[in-house]
């Protein structure tokens, strides 16, 4: 067994684990990074493409800003159709700030780059990662890479590891109150080499269900469309695919660009939150602790906020000895998640159809979406939640 030292050890390298890693390195904190997964497989795994206004400046007051400021693109606004009618959300005239476009794996290459170009220890392929001894004063972590079994001694382990990791599942029996939500559908999404239909998506309300038009690049289209959440990909032929798509977000004037389809998955939709998030020494944070539906585009900017604040409860600890901001890190994470639970929650029940929904529920649904899009202060509750409420 290969033992070694850090202060924070942090299971998971994705946008949670890897930016907290960064942001405790540049508060002169020591980590190392404990990930399952091959780093090419990290850095190419497909996931959401939106990031708030404060986690794009929190971006580039790190460093990490060049790439997203060249290859992505700035949304001062969306676009929400309903009733084939496409109404034009102005974020920044109704709050001042803006989104940027710039997809996941985008922001997980430049932090795993930054790391390695300072430095950092991030290891990839390490199996059967497992947290001992949290609940004292000395946590440690245990895990096997290249058929060597490693003991990494920390004062702090920050369990970063996903919905599906290990370390939610090692707190007490009985101790984590879960509040779980399935939806009755899914996502089928779908990169195609087509440039985007419009500068800006569009969310759109359709009898048929849900559509959504994202964008990757000036040459790439990312598309959704609402399905069953087991829905057979079998079923969807490139063809049905842009019939259903042209479609649901057909408008006057719009003319959707079709193109090669080179990526196509389901995804099902769910809002999940664990309470508390910390015991003794352990902490999680982003997935590990709670799940939101897509719509609204929040799982990676929730992920991001939970870091930024638990990097700040941690610089407290280590830096100036105060012990207390630790202890705040489940009730101030859990306030700012049950915000972004609540508009998530929200935009997804606006904006699909339920098919269990009766004639009363589909007229308060079409209520509500003509209140926020015709009202000034609706419309102002929307922009407020989606460019993102302040990190802390
Ligand atoms: N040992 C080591 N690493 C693990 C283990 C384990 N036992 N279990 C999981 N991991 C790794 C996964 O391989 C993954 O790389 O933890 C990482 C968790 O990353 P994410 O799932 O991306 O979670 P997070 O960093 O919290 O980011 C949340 O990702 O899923 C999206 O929509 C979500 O955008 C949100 C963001
Ligand atoms: C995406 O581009 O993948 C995306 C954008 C907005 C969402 C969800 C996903 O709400």
């Amino acid at each position: 067994m290969s033992t070694s030292k850090t202060r924070v050890g942090i299971i998971g390298a994705g946008p949670s684990g890897l930016m907290l890693s960064h942001l405790l390195h540049l508060s002169g904190v020591d980590n190392v990074v404990i990930e399952a997964r091959s780093r090419e497989y990290c850095e190419n795994r497909i996931r959401a493409g939106i990031l708030e206004y404060e986690v794009a400046e929190l971006m580039r007051a790190t460093g990490l800003g060049e790439r997203m400021d060249s290859v992505g693109s700035r949304h001062d606004g969306t676009n929400f159709l309903v009733n084939g009618e496409l109404h034009h959300i102005n974020f920044q005239n109704l709050v001042g700030k803006h989104v940027m476009l710039y997809s996941q794996h985008e922001v997980v290459r430049d932090l795993i780059a930054a790391r390695l170009k300072a430095g950092g220890e991030l290891i990839f392929e390490a199996s059967d990662a497992a947290v001992h001894d949290y609940e004292t004063g000395d946590p440690y972590i245990t895990y096997t890479q290249n058929g060597i079994n490693h003991r990494l001694d920390c004062d702090i382990i920050a369990g970063c590891d996903g919905f599906h990791g290990i370390c939610r599942p090692a707190f007490p029996a009985g101790m984590i109150v879960e509040y779980d939500r399935l939806y009755p559908f899914g996502w089928l999404g779908i990169l195609a080499e087509a440039p985007p239909s419009l500068d800006e998506l569009i969310y759109a309300n359709h009898p048929n269900g849900f559509a959504l038009l994202s964008m990757r690049s000036p040459t790439i289209s990312r598309l959704y469309l609402q399905c069953a959440p087991d829905e057979p990909l079998e079923n969807w032929p490139d063809d049905r695919i842009w019939e259903e798509l042209a479609l649901r977000l057909g408008h006057d004037g719009f003319n959707l660009n079709t193109g090669k389809i080179f990526q196509k998955s389901v995804t099902a939709m769910r809002s999940y939150v664990a309470e508390p998030m910390q015991t003794g020494r352990l902490f999680l944070a982003g997935d590990a602790a709670h799940i939101v539906p897509p719509t609204g585009a929040k799982g990676l900017n929730s992920a991001i906020a939970d870091v930024a604040i638990l990097h700040r409860a941690l610089e407290a600890h280590f830096k100036h000895n105060d012990h207390e901001a630790l202890a705040s890190y489940t009730p101030i994470c859990l306030k700012r998640i049950w915000q972004i639970e609540r508009f998530s929650w929200w935009m997804t029940s606006m904006m699909h159809k339920f098919d269990n929904h009766g004639p009363f529920d589909a007229r308060m649904q079409t209520a509500e979406l003509n209140y926020i899009l015709t009202s000034s202060a609706g419309q102002m509750t929307l922009a407020e939640n989606y460019v993102g409420l302040p990190l802390h």
